[in-house]
């Protein structure tokens, strides 16, 4: 996709149009909003190391941090780079090397800020990545800060931790997802119920990317009601729906189980769509079997519409596909 067609869609998504642009405007993570605040007035920044939930502002805050620190310039000095999508640590190495020694143009102003590498998914990096990563922190710190990001601390190695300020986001509260969340109602001019809104918190628990993006599935069938938030965090779960099949084709009757579950409760998904979507999905995976995978389907259709429980017959069709799954050749 280029660029251009990307920044066009990405701007019909609320998540980015309504991602803050400067540090005071991030939901809460206020005791970080101020240490982030004060260190980037420093004359030597340091690096800084982010960790916490998805969904709470981690990338946010960096971007923001490259914005104040860089002003118009921020673009053009600021690598974002994701340690878990593309070609390990030799890219990491090759294009920080190269965006460290870019030259600076003749015009640039702020020839003697630093410029500033946005490491995602940090944690994805195994640790003799991470043990190269910290040498090429050290080896490009005269030019370069690093802002690297991650789920889990306890996943990145000690020596990265200690040459880092660290800050850990926390999830978002409900009042503040709440709030935002009816703020950007109000923003869009879509009509929502306040029942509705907190539905989408508890959904989501406090990942307000999870939470935005439900919600504007929701403003699309008309507005943000019990009954649209329902089918819209059905939506989400779709995805899942191949996870729970090949769980149980693998034999793993209890994992499926629990998987199912979630997707029943927590996403409010209705058996029959669970139904529906396995099918598909069935489809799409290319069984050994697909005739009898069709029969099955067919059965547990057949019960479920003649009212039996559901619960307890989607637990017998996960262990009958698993019977399936080990018949295979
Ligand atoms: N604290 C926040 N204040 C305002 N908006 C937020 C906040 N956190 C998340 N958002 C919204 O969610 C979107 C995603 O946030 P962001 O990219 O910062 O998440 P993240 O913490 O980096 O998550 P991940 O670990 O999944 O990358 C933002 O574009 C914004 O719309
Ligand atoms: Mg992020």
């Amino acid at each position: 996709m280029s660029s251009g067609k990307k920044s066009e869609l990405s701007h019909l998504m609320w998540t980015e149009k309504y991602r803050p642009m400067k540090l005071e405007e991030i939901v809460n993570q206020k005791e970080i909003v101020k240490g982030i605040s004060n260190l980037v007035k420093s004359p030597d920044i340091p690096h800084m190391l982010f960790s916490g939930p998805a969904g709470v502002g981690k990338t946010t805050a960096a971007l923001c941090i490259a914005r104040e620190i860089l002003g118009e310039e921020w673009k053009k000095n600021t690598l974002e780079l994701n340690a878990s999508d593309e070609r390990g640590i030799k890219m990491v190495r090759e294009r920080v090397k190269e965006f460290a020694a870019s030259v600076k143009l003749a015009t640039d102003k702020d020839f003697d800020k630093p410029k500033i590498i946005i490491l995602d998914e940090a944690d994805e990096m195994t640790s003799e990545a991470q043990t190269a990563l910290r040498r090429i922190i050290e080896d490009s710190s005269r030019t370069t800060r690093f802002i690297i990001i991650c789920n889990y601390l306890s996943q990145i190695i000690e020596p990265i931790q200690s040459r880092c300020v660290v800050f850990r986001f926390t999830r978002l509260p409900k009042d503040n997802v709440v709030e935002q969340l009816k703020y950007i109602c109000e923003k869009e001019k879509v009509k929502y119920e306040d029942k509705a809104i907190v539905q989408i918190y508890e959904s989501t628990g406090g990942d307000l990317r999870h939470c935005i993006n439900v919600m504007q599935a929701a403003s699309g069938m008309g507005s943000i009601n019990a009954a649209n938030v329902s089918t819209a965090i059905g939506l989400s779960g779709r995805s899942k729906v191949g996870d729970v099949l090949k769980l149980a084709l693998a034999g793993k009757f209890h994992e499926a189980r629990a998987k199912l579950l979630e997707l029943t409760q927590v996403y409010g998904m209705s058996e029959s769509d669970f139904l529906k979507y396995a099918s598909q999905e069935a489809y799409d995976m290319k069984l050994d079997r697909p005739e009898e995978f069709s029969e099955l389907m067919a059965e547990y259709d057949y019960r479920l519409s003649a009212g039996a429980h559901p619960e307890i017959q989607l637990a017998a069709l996960l262990a009958q596909i698993g019977r399936l799954g080990s018949k295979k050749s």
